[in-house]
Order: C-alpha cells, then structure tokens, then sequence
C-alpha cells in the first residue's frame, strides 16, 4: 500500500491547540497509515465521527468509501443483515439480496458508532468477522471476504462494560489495537476560542451569510460554560446565534440562558458572583492565550504558579 504520511491537510480541520488535540492529531497522522483497528472514546459530541473520518482521510484507503454505522440507532433484529448483508428471500420481505455495510465499506473504512450497545450475540459474529476476514450474509452459507479498516467508537466505558460482562473481552481487545480518547471539552477550555471561530465560519457558509464576531462578553460566556453535549452544543449554540440573534456582533444576550444559570442560581443578582467572575476571567485569559500559560499568567498580572492554583481550584485545565 501507498504510505500517506506527506499527506496532512484533513487533519487541520480538527480545531485545537489544547493538549489533548494536538497529541491526537500526531496520534492520527502516525496510524492512519496502518491497517490497524482503532477504538475512539469519549462523551457525546466531543468528535469521535470527525476523528474517524480523518484518519481514513489520511489512510492509504481514503480513495475508498468511509461507511458509518451507529449500532444503537438500528434496531438489533436488523442490525446483522445490514452489516453482513443478506440473500434474497433470507427472511419475510428480503426480496432482494444486500451487500452490507461492511461489504459496502470495501477496500476503505467502517466506523462501528456506539458499538457498546451491540447485542451479545452480535458481538460474538462480529468477532468472527474480525478474525476471519470475512462474512457470512444473513440466509447464505459461503464467507465473502471483506477488506475494511475497522475504526469502533463509544461513549460508554468499554473497560467497565467488559468487568461488568456486558461486552465481550476478547472483542474489545480485538477492536482496542490503539484507543484514542477525546477529553470533554470542559477539560480543554482552551480549545473554545478556536472552536468558536471555526463555527462562526461554519454557519455562516452554511447560512450564506456573512461571518459574525464575537464580543469579549460573549467569548467569556462561552469559555466558562461547561458545554454538556460538548462541540455539537457549541455549533448548535452558535447557529441559534445566527438565527435569533440581530447585528453583526454575537452578544450574551444571543446565547441561551442556561449558559448563566450559574449565575442566576447562586444569586438574583445581575453581576456574577466574586468567585464566578474570577473563574470566568481566568478562563478567558487561558482561552485568549491559546493555553499558552505563562501568556495567560501575564495577561493576568500573576505568576505562573498562582494560575496553576487558580486552574486546579476552578478545573479549569
Ligand atoms: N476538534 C474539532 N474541530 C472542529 N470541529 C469539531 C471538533 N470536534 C467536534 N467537531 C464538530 O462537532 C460536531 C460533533 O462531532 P462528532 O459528530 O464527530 O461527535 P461524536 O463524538 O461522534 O458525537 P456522538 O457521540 O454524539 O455521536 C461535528 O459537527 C464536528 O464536525
Ligand atoms: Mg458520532
């Protein structure tokens, strides 16, 4: 196969310049070339789809198709003819034969989304297809080889599902060849800024509309909130931005309430509370200087060492 190592442009659309981001992004650009399984964790919205179809983007196979199945959205009855395939007349209203995900995904990439809600038995047939190379549609009885690069992905703890016999061990060590975990955004607060910038861009060439700016207000609002649904919250906050909000400049007043809850809860008042204000200004200083610390320590007027303190007291990281 081609080695794709020259190969880098993909990855720069995943935004971020915490940590976390950056050793992911070396992390992809050195596997991607190889044909091994990888399994993508993290929470809800934090990009594990855009993780997986950047590495086939930098695989040798990115010529071929990348084929996402989300395992907890199709019912578990159909779940195994429309990843084996199956012949015609396998069951009542199989008129006709299907190839199959994993046959479909031929010579490119299958992402198993939420393969930890696969049922037991499934799991079982897909460890055989693993090790085997090949599948047995659903009504047939000849193997079809398959030649598909395996990327899995799960919010859940696979780990724990495995201690806890929910999912099979050998299937895990099977799919988990290199996990890659996504910190939730929370844990990577200097990401925001950029990720505000990118959806900004984003939805305005969505919305073929022009690109708003953000006021420092708002900035501050979006960097301290704790973003639950992760970077698919902050893009859909964003487009509710656009779309209720009027002028050129993203105030508070356009972001939903909840990204003061915190404020109104802890007091009626209209200013955020000491103690709030300071996280929110520490927040926006480590947003503001890319997490560049001692920038941000500057910024702040304080050592290095006081921030550090200041960081682990808000979990600001
Ligand atoms: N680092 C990033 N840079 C740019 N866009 C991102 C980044 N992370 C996530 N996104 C965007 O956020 C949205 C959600 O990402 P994605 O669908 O990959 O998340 P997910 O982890 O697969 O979520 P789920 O578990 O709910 O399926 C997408 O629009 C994706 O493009
Ligand atoms: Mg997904």
């Amino acid at each position: 196969m081609v080695k794709s190592t020259a190969y880098r442009g993909p990855a720069d659309e995943l935004i971020g310049l915490s940590s976390c981001v950056t050793t992911l992004r070396g992390q992809i650009l050195r596997l991607s070339e190889y044909d091994i399984n990888v399994l993508l964790d993290g929470e809800s919205g934090t990009g594990k789809e855009l993780v997986a179809r950047i590495i086939h983007q930098c695989s040798p196979r990115r010529n071929g198709p990348f084929v996402g199945v989300n395992c907890a959205a199709i019912h578990e009855s159909l779940l195994e003819s429309e990843l084996f395939g199956h012949k015609a007349g396998a069951f009542t209203g199989a008129k006709e034969a299907t190839v199959g995900f994993l046959r479909a995904a031929s010579g490119g990439t299958i992402l198993l989304d939420e393969v930890g809600d696969m049922s037991e038995s499934l799991q079982s047939k897909l460890l055989r297809v693993l090790e085997e190379r090949s599948v047995v549609p659903v009504g047939g009885t000849a193997p079809e080889a398959i030649d598909v690069r395996v990327i899995a992905a799960t919010n859940k703890d696979l780990a724990q599902a495995v201690q806890q016999g929910t999912f099979r061990r050998d299937l895990y060590y099977r799919l988990n060849v290199v996990r890659l975990h996504i910190e939730p955004l929370r844990q990577r607060r200097d990401d925001i800024p950029g990720l505000v910038e990118h959806m900004v861009q984003r939805v305005a060439h969505a919305l073929s509309v022009s690109a708003k700016s953000v006021s420092s207000a708002a900035m501050a609002a979006l960097t301290a909130h704790d973003w639950p649904g992760n970077v698919r919250e902050l893009g859909n906050v964003i487009q509710r931005a656009y779309v209720l909000g009027n002028g050129p400049v993203i105030e508070p007043e356009d972001l939903p309430d909840d990204l003061f809850a915190h404020m109104t809860e802890r007091s009626h008042s209209p200013l955020p509370s000491l103690d709030e204000a300071v996280r929110r200004h520490v927040a926006l200083a480590l947003g503001a200087s890319g997490g560049v610390r001692t920038q941000a320590a500057e910024m702040l007027g304080i050592g290095r060492k006081s921030l550090w303190r200041l960081m682990r007291q808000y979990d600001l990281r």
